[in-house]
């Protein structure tokens, strides 16, 4: 398939090159772990030392004993011991945890509704290797116990891990990634690299997801965690190929299409491991009601159920895919089933201009229903999306234009029925006060919100932070949701806020989610409460959280595109727009690749905002805007001499290429790479986007919806 081929290709390209500020990356770099510390010891194991590191050691468990390992991050895998000298009838039982919390003899962290999941006991009758099954490959964790139960001793020289996350990439490769950050401030560097991380340990070999044997089962009598330990089993097929891009690590270990809407550009910027992303959104299509249109909530073995806005979030993954991979074929092979659900979702539009939605099942936020704020934003950006697919496989333009009037239906409607002006919020629907996270947010980002309103919109989100990150009401009073929060970053920079993104950056996901000891330190949890607590209100269940989930890797993308100043107009990035935007950030440096090559910015600042240097690349052949804050004149030069003016902190009709901002005066810098071309006789570039005709406009409008996803 030509998918495959091209992805081969792309990893192939990637093994000649050192990924950059590889000191950063955690990725492992062989796949065959051990662990690192010891965390506790319970009774006696003589030697529990020694299994730390790669050499091999001894370690003996003598009667009721127990020893819990540190691997220092969060990792995956199947589990092996080697065995020395073992009595008769000797039994070693592993448990795992993601978070200290769940850290137990009785069973590991769970993955079910209620309980913790049960101990794998195995039973070595000699020397040599013991593993665990190919089910109980293990998808999430920092700690893994053995426990020894009984009289008798059991020596075990060995625990390797084997990882199995990115099963589709040479073993040594797994830190082979195709774009980078750095900045002046380390903890948001570490949130990058382990946003980047996560969703590594979030794609699985699909052939290992969860069962979910215990689905629906949970009832008044099981509630919570005192469930006794319960089976489970990591053995369904979710997608075809050779990798999936699930929600989280450790579980559901299925694919959701909200999930990857921020995974995704997390993904693109990081590892640009875009087959995989085919492979998921393909299982979603393939359960698609082609008569209907209507999409799944979520991938098998999840029951058939609808949700209003995974519907749509599919549709956005087929948008994404199509800006990210450049593949037209993939987008026309869509393109009736995508239409097709795209009608569905219109149909639900009523009088009133807006989506009424009737099923409740989204993100378990509460009181999904009616004219739903967070629902219609999602609904106006679909179209806006649609239009621009639409335009790329030559749609009708009279379908074009009947959707555009719909769009522009639900704006104006939205706006004149759920506005707030006191608070400056958007309303969840017309019945209630309560003005969600997600619908504000999404407002911004799909452009539903008006220029006058976003900054109110941004400044009562910030005003409502709590010490340990940004609230979504919509799911509960006490619900912190790294997913919604995700979305939050964004909707400040689109309010021309950049520190409040940076501040919330450090606040949520660097000082809480990575470096609070209840964290892996690695990777980003699913979700916990305003109060600090490691309890997610949708779930009765506190061990069943995910510390590695997909959908809170949000500052990964927002910093390249965003800080970096990044931003891909049109497939591949035919059509991009530099703007840094570095806020209180003195220096940044990022890049990423696409099919058609290397996207980078290195920037210099003063640290109020004020741009003193300013480096890109961008892939020949392409072209764009570039957008200097703080610039009061100068020009870009390129590598070979050639000029462009900023004029008004812009320049347009940027061909591809490496560029240097000149501040005013011509003196600012030396040359691309030192080279002090300065003194060349400058050719001046005509912008050719002086006089840009009406349809470009548009286009580069719907492509700059596109990428704020
Ligand atoms: C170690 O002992 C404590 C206290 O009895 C117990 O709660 C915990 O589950 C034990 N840990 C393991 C890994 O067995
Ligand atoms: C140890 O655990 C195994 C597996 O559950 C069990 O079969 C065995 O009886 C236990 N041994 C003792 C002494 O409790
Ligand atoms: C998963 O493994 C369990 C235990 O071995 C087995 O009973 C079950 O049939 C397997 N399920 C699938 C879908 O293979
Ligand atoms: C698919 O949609 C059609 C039309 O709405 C409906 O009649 C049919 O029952 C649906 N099929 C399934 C399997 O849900
Ligand atoms: C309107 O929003 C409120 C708050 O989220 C919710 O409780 C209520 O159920 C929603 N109405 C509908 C029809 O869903
Ligand atoms: C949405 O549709 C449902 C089901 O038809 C209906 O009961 C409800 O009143 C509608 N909501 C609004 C806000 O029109
Ligand atoms: C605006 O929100 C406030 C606070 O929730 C509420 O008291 C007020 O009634 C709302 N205004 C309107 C017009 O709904
Ligand atoms: C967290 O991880 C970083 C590396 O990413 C390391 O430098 C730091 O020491 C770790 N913090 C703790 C408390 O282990
Ligand atoms: C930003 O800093 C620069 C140099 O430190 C200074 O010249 C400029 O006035 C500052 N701009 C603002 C908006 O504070
Ligand atoms: C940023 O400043 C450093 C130190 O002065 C310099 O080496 C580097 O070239 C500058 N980068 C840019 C993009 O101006
Ligand atoms: C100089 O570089 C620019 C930008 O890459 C390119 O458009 C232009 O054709 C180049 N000019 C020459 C003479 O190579
Ligand atoms: C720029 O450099 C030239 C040559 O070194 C010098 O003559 C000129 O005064 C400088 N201009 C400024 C604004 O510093």
């Amino acid at each position: 398939m030509l998918l495959s081929t091209a992805s081969a290709l792309l990893l192939s390209a990637t093994l000649t090159t050192a990924a950059k500020y590889s000191e950063y990356i955690l990725a492992p770099s062989s796949r065959t772990l051990h662990p690192v510390s010891v965390y506790k010891v319970n009774g006696t194991v003589d030697g529990a030392e020694s299994l730390t590191g790669d050499e091999e050691g001894s370690a003996t468990f003598q009667g009721p004993s127990s020893v819990t390992y540190d691997f220092s991050k969060n990792i995956a895998g199947r589990v092996t011991l080697n065995i020395g000298d073992v009595d008769e009838d000797q039994y070693i039982g592993i448990t795992f945890s993601e978070s200290s919390l769940w850290i137990s003899g009785e069973g590991s962290d769970g993955t079910a509704d209620a309980g913790l999941d049960e101990i794998l006991w195995l039973q070595p009758d000699g020397e040599g290797d013991v593993s665990v099954s190919p089910e109980h490959e293990r998808g999430g964790f920092r700690y893994l116990s053995l426990i020894h139960n009984g009289t008798g001793n059991v020596e075990v020289r060995r625990v390797d891990v084997y990882f199995t996350p990115m099963p589709h990439y040479e073993d040594d490769q797994l830190g082979a990634y195709t774009g980078w950050f750095h900045c002046d401030d380390e903890l948001i560097n570490r949130v990058w690299y382990a946003g980047a991380y996560t969703n590594q340990l979030c794609t699985i070999d699909p052939h290992f997801g969860n069962s979910l044997v215990h689905l629906n089962e949970v009832n008044s009598s099981m509630l919570g965690n005192s469930t006794p330990p319960q089976t489970w089993y990591n053995n369904y097929t979710i997608t075809n190929g050779s990798s999936a891009l699930v929600d989280g690590a450790k579980r559901d270990r299925l694919v959701w299409a909200g999930d990857m809407a921020i995974a995704v550009p997390g993904v693109v910027v990081s590892t640009n491991d875009i087959i995989t992303v085919a492979n998921s959104l393909d299982s979603l299509f393939a359960v698609q009601n082609k008569t209907s249109g209507q999409l799944p909530w979520a991938g098998r073995p999840f029951p058939l159920i609808p949700s209003a806005t995974y519907h749509m979030y599919t549709l956005i993954g087929v948008a994404d895919y199509y800006l990210y991979s450049d593949s037209l074929e993939y987008l026309q092979g869509k393109w009736a089933d995508w239409k097709k659900a795209l009608e569905l979702s219109i149909s639900q539009i009523d009088d009133s201009g807006l989506m009424n939605v009737t099923v409740p099942n989204d993100w378990l936020r509460v009181g999904m229903g009616g004219h739903n704020i967070e629902a219609n934003s999602i609904l106006y950006y679909t179209i806006t999306q649609g239009i621009m697919l639409g335009r790329a496989v030559n749609e009708s333009q009279s379908l074009l234009d009947t959707w555009a009037s719909k769009a522009e239906g639900i704006k104006s409607a939205a706006n004149t029925l759920l506005w707030n002006a006191t608070t400056g919020l958007y309303h969840d629907n017309e019945t209630t006060t309560l003005s969600p996270q997600d619908g504000n947010t999404w407002a911004i980002i799909a452009n539903l919100s008006t220029p006058s309103r976003t900054p109110l919109i941004s400044a009562a989100l910030r005003a409502r932070w709590t010490p340990v990150g940004a609230p979504a009401p919509e799911a509960g009073a006490d619900v912190i949701s790294p997913f919604i929060s995700g979305f939050e970053l964004q909707a400040h920079i689109l309010a021309s806020d950049t520190s409040s993104a940076l501040d919330l950056i450090r606040l949520q996901w660097g000082d809480f989610m990575l470096d609070d000891p209840r964290m892996t330190n690695s990777t980003f949890i699913e979700g916990y409460a305003s109060n600090g607590d490691l309890h997610y209100a949708p779930y009765t269940n506190d061990p069943r959280v995910s510390h590695a989930h997909g959908w809170a890797t949000g500052p990964t993308s927002t910093l390249t595109f965003y800080i970096g100043g990044i931003h891909l107009l049109s497939a591949g990035g035919r059509e991009w727009e530099i703007h840094p935007r570095p806020g209180d950030l003195k220096s940044i440096d990022t890049g990423f690749e696409t099919s058609l090559g290397g996207f980078e910015t290195q920037v210099n600042a003063t640290g109020n905002g004020t741009i003193t240097g300013l480096k890109f690349s961008t892939p020949a052949g392409t072209s764009g805007t570039v957008v200097v804050e703080g610039a009061v004149g100068g020009y870009l030069r390129s590598g070979n001499g050639t000029r462009v003016e900023i004029v008004n902190g812009e320049a347009q009709g940027v061909s591809g290429g490496t560029w240097e901002y000149v501040r005013e005066g011509g003196n600012g810098t030396t040359g691309w790479n030192g080279t002090g071309t300065g003194s060349a006789p400058p050719e001046v570039q005509t912008g050719a986007g002086s006089v840009v005709s009406a349809s470009l406009v548009l286009a580069g409008l719907m492509g700059l919806v596109s990428w704020l996803m």
